[in-house]
């Protein structure tokens, strides 16, 4: 069941000379991991911001094309451009670059509380909801701390937390370890490979941390100026290296290594990690 459905879309933001889309169509289906990744600019977060539909109802501009979004719950189906964005927003939870912009409650668990208030649940699904979120995202404990003085990490789960309250069935990420020091960002993609693996949620990833995208995704999406240059399996995309190194995609060194390998003839296919690339290779003999 395909839960996104994007086709022939374009946007052109108002007062701008180009279009920030040009034709991008895919489809990602329920349970999956979409990986997207592509240079600054190449508008990966103006695709985001259509998946919940902020582009085009409270971002206007050129808009054509589709954005049609499946609730898996109840099989029904929304096209963004005719539906409001706080209905998307309970199947389509979008988390940003930069986990203070999204933080504005005095303590962790009003944070997470607020927009359940805001879908007037009852006081027992909010605390239920809540307890969840605090649980899954490893912020038990926290419930009484003031945003601002959590780590960055921990910021980055509490808006994650804040999102996943609204029970969304798919996530849409941008960038969320860009600001965040190396544990932090463990942290945050541990926890995404966790919501897509064990709780089902959908994903749609944009990272530049190229070796998870090409470990964890199941499809990959390569943007550049606007327009989807490369798309399919973390392998095949990764099999495009020339391409990749021309739009200043960062390479896992075990890629390096086995494109190296592959142009001597030593190795058959493209593998991914060390662990593999150990494994074709095998044991040096005495
Ligand atoms: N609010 C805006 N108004 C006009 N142009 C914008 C706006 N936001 C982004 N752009 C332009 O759209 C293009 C894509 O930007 P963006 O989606 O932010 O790319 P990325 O997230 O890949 O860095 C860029 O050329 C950028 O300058
Ligand atoms: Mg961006």
């Amino acid at each position: 069941m395909n839960v996104i459905r994007v086709e022939d879309l374009r946007f052109k933001y108002r007062r701008a000379e180009r279009y920030s889309l040009k034709d991008i169509s895919f489809t990602v289906k329920r349970g999956e991991l979409l990986g997207i990744i592509g240079p600054s600019g190449s508008g990966k977060s103006t695709l985001c911001l259509t998946l919940n539909g902020i582009i085009p109802n409270s971002i206007k501009g050129e808009f054509e094309g589709e954005v049609v979004i499946t609730d898996p719950r109840t099989g029904e189906e929304y096209n963004t451009k005719e539906t409001p964005v706080p209905t998307l927003s309970t199947i389509v939870g979008l988390v940003l670059q930069n986990p203070e912009s999204q933080l504005f409650n005095m303590t962790v668990e009003e944070e997470i509380a607020f927009g359940l208030e805001n879908l007037g649940l009852e006081r027992n699904e909010i605390l239920r909801r809540l307890r969840w979120a605090l649980e899954v995202t490893g912020l038990r404990g926290l419930e009484k701390e003031f945003p601002p003085n959590l780590s960055g990490g921990q910021q980055q789960r509490l808006a994650i937390a804040a999102v996943l309250a609204m029970e969304p069935s798919i996530i849409v990420l941008d960038e969320p370890t860009s600001q965040l020091d190396p544990v932090g960002k463990q942290e945050v993609l541990g926890l995404v490979s966790l919501l897509n693996r064990e709780h089902g949620i959908t994903v749609v990833l944009v990272e530049h941390h190229t070796d998870y995208i090409l470990r964890y995704a199941d499809r990959v999406i390569v943007m550049d100026r606007g327009e989807i240059v490369l798309q399919g399996a973390p392998k095949e995309v990764a099999e495009e290296a020339d391409t990749l190194r021309r739009l200043g995609v960062k390479l896992p060194p075990a890629l390096e290594v086995s494109h190296e390998l592959k142009k001597r003839g030593v190795l058959g296919e493209t593998v991914l990690t060390p662990e593999e690339l150990l494994s074709r290779i095998g044991r040096p003999s005495r």
